[in-house]
């Protein structure tokens, strides 16, 4: 029997540990313990994720909550280490790029404990990016890395981690959004953008969050926009006084952060998607929607070279021109990318399984 801890935080974590987990429950000589950092904790950033996706309830909730790097980190490996004294887990599982992923990989490997990540080797080359970082630190200390698309192949062979170590399994957020299929509210009425915003290399800096808004706020002259909000940028629209520019937009509705299944839906129908959000850029390459991506650079190249994504930058003018060429019918058109199947989750524990009994 194997014990097989997995540790998520966030709303991204959440998506990609759902399949995982139920596909462990299929193996008996599994034991699957679920860990929750608490770093989103507010209903809709966490428990909505864990009803719409089915997942069990964590074993533990570290409820860490918000603060600094310093303090996420320290709080969840000083709480991990106990978590671990008791459980002995074999293997340690964290998914993604957020602060528990990389608090989670510290605390196994520390501990002497295997460690798998799932969406290992994406690179934005952008260190301004928390993310960067703790997408580096993370696979470096990984046994078993489980690439989404290509590109993360050659990233990791160039950092010096062995081809042994990295198994191309596909997207796991797919398996996730397949199995909610079912439940995606269809509709002909394409005549609305979605906006998400998060970064804080965009909303927390102000001349370029102004600038973002201004180009937002032209575009909304053409077409509806809605705009699920995350508390972060809610906070910074308030602190940098834009409230008056939202106010100003007749045309855009703020909604609170939704659910899983109400944003596939409201992302499958859409006309197009202005995202700052990694997860997003690949459920809009699945759906074929096309995707501004409101950044300079992506992690996932996929989604560009194969997918429904464009790099749109964070310049008001690239922007807007970007919106404009999409209403205008210049739709870019994209393909499913390799092992965007739903079988992500049977491959990854298949791997894992063999090696695992093999050790
Ligand atoms: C985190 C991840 C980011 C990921 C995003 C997904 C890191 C460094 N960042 O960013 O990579 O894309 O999650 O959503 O790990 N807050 C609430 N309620 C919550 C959670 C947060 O109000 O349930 C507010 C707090 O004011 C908090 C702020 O949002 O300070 C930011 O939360 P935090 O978890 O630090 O980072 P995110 O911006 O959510």
């Amino acid at each position: 029997m194997f014990k097989i801890l997995s540790i998520v935080g966030t709303r991204p974590n959440f998506v990609k540990i759902a399949p995982f987990i139920a596909e462990l429950e299929k193996y008996k000589n599994f034991k699957s313990i679920l860990v929750h950092t608490g770093q989103h904790y507010d209903f809709g950033m966490s428990e909505s994720f864990f009803k719409d996706l089915s997942i069990p309830k964590p074993d533990y909730n570290l409820s860490v909550g918000s603060g600094s790097f310093a303090f996420q980190m320290s709080e969840i490996i000083k709480k991990m280490e106990t978590v671990i004294l008791k459980e002995k887990p074999d293997l340690i599982v964290v998914t993604g790029d957020v602060n528990s992923t990389l608090a989670g990989a510290l605390i196994a490997k520390t501990s002497k404990i295997l460690v798998a990540h799932i969406e290992a080797g994406l690179r934005s080359f952008d260190n301004r990016m928390i993310e960067e970082m703790n997408r580096i630190l993370t696979d470096r200390i990984s046994d078993f890395l489980f690439i989404t698309e290509p590109s993360a192949k050659n990233n990791l062979l160039k950092e010096g981690i062995p081809n042994k170590k990295i198994f191309f399994v596909g997207d796991i957020m797919i398996d996730s959004l397949k199995g909610a299929e079912s439940l995606i509210k269809s509709s002909n009425c394409d005549d609305y953008v979605v906006l998400t915003l998060h970064r804080p290399e965009n909303v927390d800096d102000k001349n370029l969050f102004k600038e973002i808004l201004e180009a937002v706020t032209e575009i909304q002259k053409k077409i509806k926009i809605i705009w699920p909000i995350h508390p972060r940028t809610n906070s910074r629209i308030k602190e940098f006084g834009f409230e008056y520019m939202v106010k100003n937009m007749k045309n855009i509705k703020l909604v609170s952060p939704l659910g899983y299944i109400d944003m596939l839906s409201l992302n499958k129908n859409a006309k197009f998607i202005m995202t700052d959000s990694g997860g997003i850029q690949e459920e809009a390459t699945f759906f074929g929607v096309p995707c501004l991506t409101i950044r300079d650079n992506t992690e996932r190249p996929v989604t560009v070279e194969v997918g429904t994504n464009i790099i749109a930058g964070t310049k008001k003018d690239r922007i807007i021109k970007e919106a404009y060429k999409i209403l205008l019918g210049k739709i870019k058109k994209g393909k499913i990318p390799k092992y965007w199947d739903g079988k992500t989750a049977e491959r990854i524990v298949k791997i894992l399984n063999k090696n695992l009994i093999k050790r």
